[in-house]
């Protein structure tokens, strides 16, 4: 009897040491040298609950697909997600901001450990903003700005400097046009209206050509950053002051790539007759500077996937990250696009 009971207790022990070990190994399951790799990839994400490893699990509310520009930033957060073993929710809002809610709920229903939001226009936040913290899930917000009272509503803002591409754009306007003696006719073609580039690609280059007194914005409009608009309104510009202008100042390349066909149609010639700059740096635009029928174009980086999971990473690791993140930037001009164009990567 005494050594039947002295067997089953030997065997309990066992029993207990072998879970342990097996719950032990399943949060530190990258040990070996071959799966070193992969432990790099793959976030070590210990679920709470079960002390299971998974990946960490990232809902993205993206605006929309309205560019070349957005389309690489698209492709960019995919490859950087897959790269980082960050499993990736993605959603396409087409533009609109009530689908950018409700995909922001789904997120939150689901209970994904970061939310990512490409704002589609910067005012109408912050309730959901409150509704994101409430549920405790940390917010990354990514490309536009939203305008909310109390900022930490979100962890940091990671993106371009819009105001600094709009003034680079004004300076390229006053070094080729402002020695002239009679008036330099602009026309504007805005992105979208209350989004964050529109709004600081406007104010950045009208702060710069203020000083001159010759350089004047004939008429400014907003085209929504599509090729489809962005000629649409160059037309209609035509239509009614065609004779009087002598720069097309856009703000992507999409539009400026429209204007161009409409200009063209109108029987001017672009980059010649009517000097242009565009905002982005995407291939087309720079094929387009090659044939000389844009002067300029500055650059702004969708490539933001790589910077978006290591914010991500460290972020469930624990570490504070800088409320902003500034993504550095170039101008090029039509002596450079020989050499540029084809090697870009978007
Ligand atoms: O927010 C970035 C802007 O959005 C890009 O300049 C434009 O092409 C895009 O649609």
């Amino acid at each position: 009897m005494r050594s039947k009971l002295l067997i089953i207790l030997f065997l309990g022990m066992i029993l207990i040491l072998y879970t342990f070990d097996s719950v032990h190994n399943s949060s530190t399951r990258f040990t070996s040298s071959e799966d070193k790799t992969a432990a790099k990839n793959v976030v070590n994400h210990t679920d709470q609950d079960q002390g299971l490893v998974r990946p960490i699990v990232l809902g993205f509310s993206q605006l929309g697909s309205e560019s070349a520009w957005r389309n690489a930033n698209t492709i960019s957060i995919r490859e950087a997600a897959e790269e980082a073993g960050i499993e990736l929710h993605f959603e396409d809002a087409d533009q609109s901001q009530s689908k950018q809610f409700e995909a922001i709920r789904s997120f939150i229903k689901q209970k994904v450990d970061v939310i990512a939001i490409a704002p589609v226009i910067e005012s109408g936040w912050e309730p959901i903003l409150k509704e994101i913290k409430q549920a405790g899930i940390p917010l990354i917000i990514l490309d536009r700005l939203v305008n909310v009272s109390d900022s930490s509503l979100y962890v940091t803002y990671i993106g371009s400097d819009f105001y600094e591409e709009g003034r680079k754009a004004g300076k390229y306007v006053i070094d080729k046009l402002s020695s002239k003696k009679e008036i330099v006719g602009i026309v504007e073609l805005g992105g979208t209206e209350g989004s964050t580039p529109s709004i600081a690609r406007g104010k950045g280059f009208r702060d710069v050509i203020k000083e001159h007194e010759n350089l004047k914005i004939l008429k400014s409009q907003a085209a929504d950053f599509t090729f489809a608009q962005g000629k649409q309104v160059m037309k209609s510009f035509l239509n009614k002051m065609g004779n009087e202008i002598n720069v097309l100042y856009s703000h992507n390349d999409d539009m400026a790539l429209g204007a161009i066909e409409a200009i063209e149609e109108f029987g001017l010639r672009p980059g010649k007759d009517i000097i242009i700059v565009s905002v982005d740096g995407t291939n087309k635009a720079f094929e387009k500077m090659a044939e000389g029928k844009i002067n300029s174009v500055v650059e702004c980086n969708p490539l933001l996937g790589p910077n978006l999971m290591q914010a991500v990473n460290e972020l469930m690791q624990g570490r504070s990250l800088p409320k902003r993140i500034v993504t550095p930037e170039s101008v090029f001009t039509e002596t450079m696009a020989l050499e540029e164009v084809g090697k870009r990567k978007y």
